[in-house]
């Protein structure tokens, strides 16, 4: 198994437009707003998170790539349109100009629409070249299907719904959590389980790994609204203090910088309890809550 982030990391970026069917040159320009938002950077995250998880299971993580690219292309198309006008208005992502900024509101919208129906098409692509063999096929119908629910209406967009209907509100920590665990929880739930089916990971390994990745997915999601308050654009690529201005809920809104930051470590001891049993196998997953925990010193 590969141990180290940025070597998955570069796995991810080298393949990340392989799997981007020829668009009519009639609509290049659609091709053009999906790769400006897919190569500005990132952390590759939830597409890395497939890929380990494929492994740690016992998997090859090149049988993972497709899937792990399709979960970059919906998060890509989740920030795309998290940062329209009409939701969090924001004009800096990953670095530069957020797509509407440069490509217009329209085709920002088309640009995520193509990124979240291709992620659809190369999963079902992929399905296609197992048809015969219903033990592979399956763990490849699995992997999509809990993809599609964590990034769906009830996961990732029930997420997002809340949390615009909740600015300019105080609601509560339970409403928070709600929200925190769906708008982000939700994909890297997905993708820690979609990487576990892939690998063909057993029922007990799938509970342990999916208690390890709703904690790593409520912290990280702690960790960037602190960061939206402590951090710097240079090093986020994107403007902080926008909750704040857009008043939205945070846990630091509602909880204050210290707390937020306790609450963040203990949410990664937790995590890292969930999979202990698997000792040093587990080491790439341990070193990853430290190493997102740790953005926030
Ligand atoms: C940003 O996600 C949106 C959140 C869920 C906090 P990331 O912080 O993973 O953004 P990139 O992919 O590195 O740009
Ligand atoms: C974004 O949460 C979650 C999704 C895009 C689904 P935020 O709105 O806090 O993310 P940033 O801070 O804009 O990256
Ligand atoms: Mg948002
Ligand atoms: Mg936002
Ligand atoms: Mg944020």
């Amino acid at each position: 198994m590969i141990e180290n982030y940025d070597e998955y990391k570069a796995i991810i970026n080298e393949h990340l437009l392989d799997y981007i069917p020829s668009i009519d040159a009639k609509s290049s320009v659609l091709y053009d707003s999906m790769k400006y938002s897919l190569t500005a950077g990132g952390k590759r995250l939830r597409a890395v998170l497939v890929l380990a998880a494929c492994e740690f299971a016992g998997g090859k993580y090149s049988d993972a790539l497709p899937y792990a690219c399709a979960m970059e292309y919906i998060h890509t198309y989740s920030l795309i349109h998290d940062d329209l006008p009409a939701m969090d208005n924001d004009d800096l992502r990953r670095g530069l100009p957020t797509n509407h900024k440069v490509y217009g509101e329209g085709m920002a919208i088309l640009a995520g629409d193509g990124l979240l129906n291709t992620a659809f098409e190369i999963m079902n692509k992929n399905m296609l070249l197992y048809y015969d063999d219903l033990k592979e096929l399956k763990k490849r119908i699995n992997a999509s299907y809990c993809i599609a629910k964590g990034a769906g209406v009830t996961g990732m967009v029930a997420g997002q719904t809340s949390d615009i209907e909740n600015e300019h509100k105080k609601c509560s920590n339970e409403m928070l959590e709600y929200i925190h665990l769906n708008k982000t929880g939700a994909l890297i739930v997905a993708a820690v389980r979609a990487g576990l089916y892939l690998g063909g990971a057993n029922d007990e390994m799938m509970q342990d790994m999916t208690t390890y990745a709703e904690n790593l997915g409520l912290a990280f999601q702690i960790a960037d609204d602190i960061l939206d308050v402590k951090g710097t654009e240079e090093e986020l690529g994107k403007k902080t203090g926008a909750d704040q201005k857009k008043e939205k809920v945070t846990y630091v809104s509602l909880n204050g910088i210290e707390a937020s930051e306790a609450k963040l470590e203990e949410l990664s001891k937790t995590a890292i309890k969930a999979i202990e049993k698997y000792y040093d196998n587990a080491e790439f997953f341990y070193k990853l809550v430290l190493m997102l925990q740790k953005r926030t010193n």
